[in-house]
């Protein structure tokens, strides 16, 4: 199958830093942009540089340190705003400011207290002014997932016209469902007139619980890039964590591909954890602690007669090694067979009931039996 191959957009450096309590000193932003850099992310957004003059600063030193991906930094449609990121930007080697305004009639009522007519004056001749001063300009159309579709072709389509290379609709207070962004996105495809002109990214908070599904859904609508953090992070609920959308486009067949080399991904995730102080949730996809741990005995079984039918992926794939198997009450005797034979604890077969038994009144005392306890036991 032909793939289409899309450009993916990392902002844990702005709207991941945006997650309560997860301040990145200088230094981790560095470390964490140069690992992005390397794994092979296409635009990295630095930070929003008239918001502090350590976020400036930030933006400034990740432009000159990156070799490779295109660095990014946020402005509203505000001149200031545009002048000061275009300042922070100045040293990087390719260069994209992203502005916006809102384009719900929520947000230009009770946010910006205005009309659909002003924003749309305001959308085109700061896309216009930000072209001036930067290599490319992305929009983003705050509050898109709450917008009304045929004012929001308007816009997209305004902003076009004045410059703009890349049009971002973000589903900022993740409202959508898969289906209605997937609508979303394709009613803009197909009827904004100079739509070819520029890249249509999606961007998806998590606030139902959706928002990995909502950006395959823009993908597969036609949108040509992906936004989102690692782990996750960012505003509220976060954002689209960027490791589940590179690992399902992957592992599934679909007619979308990046260029990112997932190897790093096990590494740059507890990079972030550390860095932010915000621990990953142990069940979280694919980066979680028990994302490869297999804990009940029918799971166990099947993982010991073959890996495939319990793993959708090889962890080897993000860099981490197979967690061994885990003991608890839940546990069958095949997966404590073969945690015996592995410590080299040898047993009568015939008496293995008995150890079974022995195993299970330790286990229900405790959530895990750890090696020490089972060599305790049968030593
Ligand atoms: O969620 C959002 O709307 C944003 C924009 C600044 C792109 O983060
Ligand atoms: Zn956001």
């Amino acid at each position: 199958m032909e793939k289409r191959k899309i450009d993916i957009f990392d902002t844990t450096l702005r709207d991941g830093e945006q997650g309560p309590g997860c301040v990145l000193t200088l230094d981790s932003k560095l470390n964490i942009a140069e690992k992005l850099d390397f794994m092979g992310v296409d635009i990295i957004e630095a930070g929003f540089p008239i918001s502090s003059p350590a976020d400036f600063k930030a933006v400034q030193e990740v432009s000159r340190i990156i070799k490779n991906a295109k660095v990014c930094a946020l402005a509203r449609a505000r001149e200031l705003d545009i002048d000061t990121a275009a300042e922070a930007l100045k040293q990087a080697k390719s260069s994209r400011i992203q502005l916006g305004i809102g384009s719900s009639d929520i947000h230009i009522k009770h946010k910006f207290n205005t009309t659909r007519e002003e924003i749309l004056r305001v959308a085109h001749d700061m896309v216009k002014y930000a072209s001036k001063k930067v290599e490319e300009v992305q929009f983003f159309a705050e509050d898109a997932g709450r917008a009304d579709n045929i004012f929001l072709a308007k816009m997209v389509e305004t902003v076009i016209v004045a410059g703009a290379k890349v049009v971002n609709l973000p589903d900022t207070n993740g409202f959508c469902t898969p289906f209605e962004y997937y609508e979303k996105i394709k009613f803009i495809i197909d009827h904004v007139p100079n739509i070819h002109k520029a890249k249509i990214s999606v961007h998806c908070h998590n606030d139902l619980g959706m928002a990995t599904a909502n950006t395959i859904a823009g993908l597969l609508a036609g949108a040509d890039q992906a936004e989102g953090t690692i782990n996750g992070v960012g505003e509220r609920a976060g954002n689209t964590a960027l490791e589940e959308i590179i690992i399902t486009l992957l592992i599934k067949d679909l007619p979308i591909s990046t260029d990112i080399n997932p190897v790093f991904i096990g590494e740059l995730s507890k990079m972030v954890e550390k860095a932010m102080s915000n621990p990953v949730q142990a069940n979280k996809a694919i980066v979680g602690k028990n994302a490869f741990a297999h804990s009940s005995g029918i799971h166990q079984d099947g993982v010991l007669k073959n890996r495939i039918n319990y793993e959708i992926i090889d962890p080897a794939m993000i860099g981490v090694e197979l967690p061994d198997l885990i003991l608890t009450s839940r546990s069958g005797r095949a997966a404590l067979k073969n945690r015996l034979e592995a410590l080299n604890i040898s047993f009568v077969e015939r008496n293995f009931e008995q150890y079974y038994e022995q195993f299970l009144k330790l286990a229900d005392t405790k959530s895990v039996v750890a090696e020490h306890d089972l060599i305790n036991l049968f030593r």
